[in-house]
Formats: C-alpha cells, sequence, structure tokens
C-alpha cells in the first residue's frame, strides 16, 4: 500500500540576529539574539562569527560588546575578554568585553 505525505519546512524563518555599528572608533556588536527552540544549536555562533568577519574586513582593530553578564562565557568562546566593572543597560547586568580582531582563529581552540 502505498501513502503520499506533505510535509511543510519554514525554511525562511530568521532565528537569529545581530548588529555590528561603528561609534566614533568604536566597532560595537550587539542585538546579539537568537530564538529560543534555536539556543545552543551553534547558530549564535553563527551570527557573531559573521559581524567579527565583516569588522575585520572593513578594518577594524577591535571590537567591543556590552554583554549582559549571563552572556560571557558565550563571548569568551569568541575570544572576548571582559574589562571595568558591571553596569545596569535596560535594568538588565552588563559588562563590557573587548576582542582583538587580529586573532579570529581564537575560536575554539
Ligand atoms: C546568548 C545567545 C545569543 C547564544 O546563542 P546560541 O545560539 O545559543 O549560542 P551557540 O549555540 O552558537 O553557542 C556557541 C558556544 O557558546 C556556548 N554558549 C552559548 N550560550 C552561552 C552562555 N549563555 N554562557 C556560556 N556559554 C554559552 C555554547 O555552549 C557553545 O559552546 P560550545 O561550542 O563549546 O559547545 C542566546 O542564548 C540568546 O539569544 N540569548 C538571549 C539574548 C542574549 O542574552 N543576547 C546576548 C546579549 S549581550
Amino acid at each position: 500500500m502505498r501513502s503520499h505525505h506533505a510535509v511543510v519546512y519554514a525554511i525562511a524563518r530568521p532565528v537569529a540576529t545581530g548588529r555590528l555599528l561603528k561609534d566614533g572608533k568604536t566597532w560595537l556588536i550587539g542585538r546579539i539574539a537568537v530564538l529560543k527552540e534555536c539556543r545552543r544549536k551553534q547558530v549564535g555562533k553563527l551570527v557573531v562569527e559573521n559581524l567579527l568577519e565583516r569588522a575585520a574586513e572593513m578594518g577594524a582593530e577591535e571590537v567591543h560588546v556590552h554583554a549582559q553578564t549571563c552572556a560571557t562565557g558565550f563571548y569568551e568562546k569568541f575570544g572576548f575578554l571582559t574589562h571595568g566593572g558591571t553596569f545596569l543597560e535596560s535594568n538588565i547586568e552588563h559588562i563590557s568585553m573587548v576582542k582583538k580582531i587580529r586573532d579570529l582563529d581564537s575560536f575554539h581552540t
């Protein structure tokens, strides 16, 4: 007996986002967010790596991020280091992190 199956794939759905901007002389990444159900599947990594590559192409020597303190471990994977104390942004605890752009290979070494 043969059967026919109809399957719908939502392949064009955005699941993660992030931005890179230059504020004066400072390159900043931010607004990194991955849909809850897509987290811990290396999707955020794709976003950050893409933004770091873009920053390198555009001549950035270092890139900064205001990281939520619960996400510092994520950014450390890319070689970001914390500096300074914590501060509140939108009532959420953050800390500044910076990465020298030359060591793009440092992810998962
Ligand atoms: C933080 C966030 C962007 C991570 O995205 P993600 O797609 O889950 O991350 P990935 O799966 O690409 O993780 C890459 C690596 O970072 C690790 N990682 C992910 N989130 C982490 C966290 N919060 N703390 C420590 N490590 C983390 C993963 O385990 C993985 O490591 P591994 O490859 O050695 O296993 C996502 O959890 C999110 O959108 N959170 C809510 C919004 C937010 O906090 N944004 C950051 C604001 S500064």
